[in-house]
C-alpha cells in the first residue's frame, strides 16, 4: 500500500492537495498550527487571472487553474455535501483613460469598455473611470464562509486525519538527505517526532521558517466588508488597490493593502483601512454608504516573482505548495492536480513541464502585474 503523506500546513492548498490525494486512495494527515490565519479564510476568493493582469508562466498557470475550478467545486460540493458559492460572474478592471486601458497586459482577453459600457455593467461607478476591459470568464468562490468549510468536511468524508494545534518546528532527514520524520509540538506543547518520509510544505507566508532555502516572505494584506443592498452589484470591480467582490447574499469583501514592509506585524492600521475606504469611494461612490460588516488582515505568501513554488524541494520526499502570493485560490484546484500528481508520478508531459516553470529555485524576474494604488 503507498505510504501516508503528511501535509504540513491546513490552509487552502493543504486542504486541497489532502482532498485531491485521498481522492486518489493515499493515507493523508494534515498538520495544522492555527487554521483561523490562513490565506483562504482572509482572501476575497477571487478567480482572476485576467483581472489581475498576470503574465508569462503564471498566466499560462492560471488560466489552467481557471479551467479546473468548476470540476474541482464539483468534486469538493459532491464530496462534502456542502456549496462553495463558485460564481463566474465577470471582473471589470476600470481605467482612467483609453489608452492606460490598452496597454493592459490580459486585455486581448477581455471585452473593452467605454464610458458608456462600465455605467452599464457597474451601475453607479465613479466618475474618474472612462475605460475598461470585461473579463466575463473571471469570477469567484466565497472561500471564507463555504469554501474552506467544505473542503475540511470533504477531507473528513474521505478519511484524512487531522491534527489542529500542531506545529512542525522542524524537518529530519536520514543519511542520504531525504525526509526521514518531523519535529513537532502538540497543543498540549508535548514535543514529538512523527516518522514521515514524504510530505508536502504547505505553510503559506510561514514556510521559510521550516527550510530558510524556500525564497517566501509574508505579504500583508487588510480586509473589509459591506453589507450591500442585495443585487447592487453584479460583477467585481477591480481597481488599483482595491476591489469590490459581491456575494450572492449582497455581502461585499473588499481588499485589500498590499504591505511587504509589515512583515509579520498582525493588526488592522488607520493608514491601511483609509486606503481601501478611499478606494471605495473612488471606484462606488455609494457603496461608501453601506454598513461595514467584518475588518480583518492576512499574510499573503509571497515569492520574488510572485509565482508559487510547486514539486520538488531541497529535500527528497518533501513536496512543495507554498508561494500562491494574491493567486492562491485562483490556483488551489491546479495546484492540488500538479502536486498529487507529482507524488503519485502520474503527471504528463505538458503538467511536468508545468511544475518545473514553478521549481522552488528557478530564476526569478518579477514582471509587476496587479495594478498598485493610484
Ligand atoms: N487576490 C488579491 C489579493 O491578494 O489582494
Amino acid at each position: 500500500m503507498a505510504e501516508r503523506v503528511l501535509i504540513l500546513g491546513g490552509g487552502l492548498m493543504g486542504l486541497a492537495i489532502a482532498h485531491q490525494l485521498a481522492r486518489r486512495g493515499r493515507a493523508v494527515q494534515v498538520l495544522s498550527r492555527r487554521r483561523s490565519e490562513a490565506a483562504g479564510f482572509v482572501a476575497a476568493g477571487m478567480l482572476a487571472p485576467h483581472a489581475e493582469g498576470l503574465a508569462g508562466d503564471l498566466l499560462r498557470l492560471g488560466q489552467a487553474g481557471l479551467e479546473r475550478v468548476p470540476a474541482w467545486v464539483a468534486a469538493v460540493e459532491g464530496d462534502s455535501g456542502l456549496g462553495c458559492g463558485l460564481r463566474q460572474c465577470g471582473i471589470v478592471v476600470p481605467f482612467a483613460s483609453a489608452a492606460e486601458r490598452d496597454g493592459f497586459a490580459t486585455g486581448p482577453y477581455g471585452q473593452p469598455l467605454d464610458r458608456a459600457g462600465l455605467e452599464r455593467e457597474l451601475p453607479g461607478i465613479g466618475p474618474r473611470w472612462q475605460a475598461g476591459w470585461l473579463f466575463p470568464q473571471d469570477g469567484q468562490i466565497d472561500n471564507r464562509r463555504r469554501l474552506m468549510r467544505a473542503l475540511e468536511r470533504a477531507c473528513v468524508a474521505l478519511g484524512v486525519h487531522f491534527q489542529e494545534g500542531t506545529e512542525v518546528e522542524g524537518l529530519e532527514r536520514d543519511g542520504s538527505g531525504s525526509l526521514r520524520a518531523v519535529r513537532l509540538r502538540t497543543a498540549e506543547g508535548e514535543r514529538r517526532t512523527l516518522e514521515a518520509t514524504q510530505a508536502v510544505l504547505a505553510c503559506g507566508a510561514w514556510s521559510a521558517r521550516l527550510l530558510p532555502e524556500l525564497p517566501v516572505f509574508p505579504v500583508k494584506g487588510q480586509m473589509l466588508s459591506l453589507q450591500a443592498p442585495r443585487g447592487a452589484l453584479s460583477r467585481v470591480i477591480f481597481g488599483p488597490g482595491t476591489y469590490l467582490v459581491p456575494r450572492q447574499d449582497g455581502l461585499v469583501v473588499v481588499g485589500a493593502t498590499s504591505e511587504p514592509e509589515a512583515g509579520f506585524c498582525e493588526g488592522l492600521t488607520p493608514a491601511g483601512q483609509r486606503q481601501l475606504q478611499s478606494g471605495i469611494e473612488a471606484l462606488l461612490p455609494e457603496a461608501a454608504g453601506w454598513p461595514p460588516m467584518e475588518r480583518w488582515w492576512g499574510f499573503r505568501p509571497c515569492t520574488p516573482d510572485e509565482g508559487p513554488l510547486l514539486g520538488a524541494s531541497p529535500i527528497p520526499g518533501l513536496w512543495l505548495a507554498t508561494g500562491h502570493h494574491r493567486n492562491g485560490v485562483l490556483l488551489a484546484a491546479i495546484t492540488a492536480e500538479l502536486v498529487a500528481g507529482v507524488i503519485g508520478g502520474t503527471l504528463a508531459q505538458e503538467e511536468q513541464d508545468l511544475v518545473e516553470a514553478f521549481r522552488w529555485n528557478r530564476d526569478a524576474t518579477r514582471t509587476p502585474t496587479h495594478r498598485e494604488p493610484a
